[in-house]
């Protein structure tokens, strides 16, 4: 991929030349093509869906469905009606875990892993504990990988709900998905398993018709779109037997005193007004993928991920990189401590150089505790990042860890003479 070229599609660059952005695992720059879609809705009409029998209602309609059938295409759904949007993957997942609240018992089990980030841990824990369950944490290991034996052992059948991430926003571990749900399906065949996808959508392609998992939770923003909008795909079947969770306009066939009657999915779902133009330009965004081809994508974020390793490896005495050291396993992301220097103060001095990194626990308390690091520097790659930027980050590094070892020198001298 041409830097100039990937970099003329995001005009976040021509407003900050100089900026190296390393933080796409929080959020991805969104390319003209999706600010221009945004655009269009809000000028040309800017109405409300599937209530107004007017033109501009019509078509803001007719452009948020054909969303909804790209999303489902994009990801082998077998029909667009499987698709809910929300506001985001922490929204499709709290969605999820208040409507199975009617059918969880305090005989059933709920498994996470504890290297969920939050938004796909404490649903699920506040389920258990609304429905009086039993919630668990499968250990996994430093690198962030699921050990099947120990997932075997961990599963029964009293194991009623399963949720996973595809991709760790820490390790940036890739779970082999298909594996992990036979095993679960060998022990519990009810189960109900889901995938956090958040971290996976922009970067591997997805088919949920092969992947075995009954719903599956993104986000448009890491995924070149709009912030506010959010996929929970799930199984029809499971999906028509599910309970609202928001009440409220769109969403109801008839209410009345007596008894109200909600719509199928996915209107059941989606009460109220969404994020109708965000919804509509991330359209725009699948697009941008696809011509990228998520290949192509994977390819340019696995070396460059491959580069940082190495150099940070090599170039930085001490550095703890967390994930797989191996390339097929990890995504488009390395976490790292450095001895002697916070994470936050890292960011700091780097953020002082126009270079974004994310630092600290990352949504993901259990899991640094479980490592026994309380924060971590992450580099995040996406299509814009370049060897370039990874040297620049290093030099910065560099710097700051010298000025902390000098600056805790003088300290320790200044105590000295006292
Ligand atoms: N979950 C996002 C991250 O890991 C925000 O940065």
């Amino acid at each position: 991929m041409k830097s100039e070229t990937i970099k003329k599609d995001f005009p976040v660059f021509a407003h900050h030349p100089d900026l190296v952005y390393l933080d796409s695992a929080a959020t991805a720059l969104k390319p003209r093509t999706v600010i221009e879609q945004e655009r269009e809705y809000l000028e040309e009409y800017p109405a409300n869906i599937s209530r107004g029998l007017y033109t501009l209602s019509e078509r803001a309609t007719f452009e948020y469905e054909r969303s909804r059938e790209a999303v489902a295409l994009w990801i082998g759904a077998l029909k667009k009606e499987e698709i809910i949007f929300t506001k985001g993957t922490t929204e499709s997942l709290n969605l999820l875990a208040y409507s199975l609240e009617r059918s969880t018992t305090k005989d059933d089990e709920i498994l996470v892993t504890t290297m969920d980030h939050h938004a796909n841990f404490l649903p699920w824990q506040a389920l258990a504990e609304r429905a009086g369950a039993t919630f668990r944490a499968l250990p996994v290991s430093r690198s962030g990988e699921i050990d099947l034996e120990t997932l075997e052992t961990s599963v029964s059948a009293r194991t009623k709900i399963f949720a996973f991430p595809w991709i760790s926003n820490v390790s940036g571990t890739i779970a082999p998905v298909q594996d992990i749900v036979s095993v679960v399906r060998k022990r519990s065949p009810e189960a109900i398993i889901i995938l956090d996808a958040a971290q996976a959508a922009a970067h591997l392609p997805i088919d949920v018709s092969t992947l075995g998992v009954d719903f599956l939770a993104f986000s448009a923003h890491k995924c070149f779109g709009p912030t506010g909008v959010g996929v929970l795909w799930g199984r029809s079947a499971l999906l028509e037997a599910l309970p609202p969770f928001l009440y409220g306009g769109d969403m109801v066939e008839s209410a009345s005193v007596e008894k109200s009657f909600f719509k199928r999915p996915p209107q059941r779902f989606e009460a109220g007004t969404p994020n109708i133009s965000g919804v509509i330009a991330f359209r725009a965004a699948i697009e941008y993928i696809e011509h990228l081809g998520k290949e192509s994508i994977r390819a340019h974020e696995s070396h460059l991920v491959e580069v940082a390793r190495e150099k940070l490896r090599t170039e930085i005495e001490g550095v703890e990189l967390l994930g797989s050291s191996h390339p097929t396993k990890h995504s488009n992301l390395v976490s790292f401590t450095i001895p002697g220097l916070h994470a936050h103060d890292a960011a700091e001095w780097l953020a002082n150089k126009n270079i974004c990194v994310r630092a600290g626990a990352h949504c993901t308390h259990p899991f640094h505790t479980s490592l026994g690091i309380p924060a971590t520097i992450r580099f995040s790659f996406s299509i814009y990042n370049y060897e370039s930027d990874i040297n620049r980050a290093l030099v910065s590094l560099k710097e700051a860890i010298e000025y902390y070892r000098l600056a805790k020198k003088g300290e320790k001298e200044k105590q000295r003479d006292l």
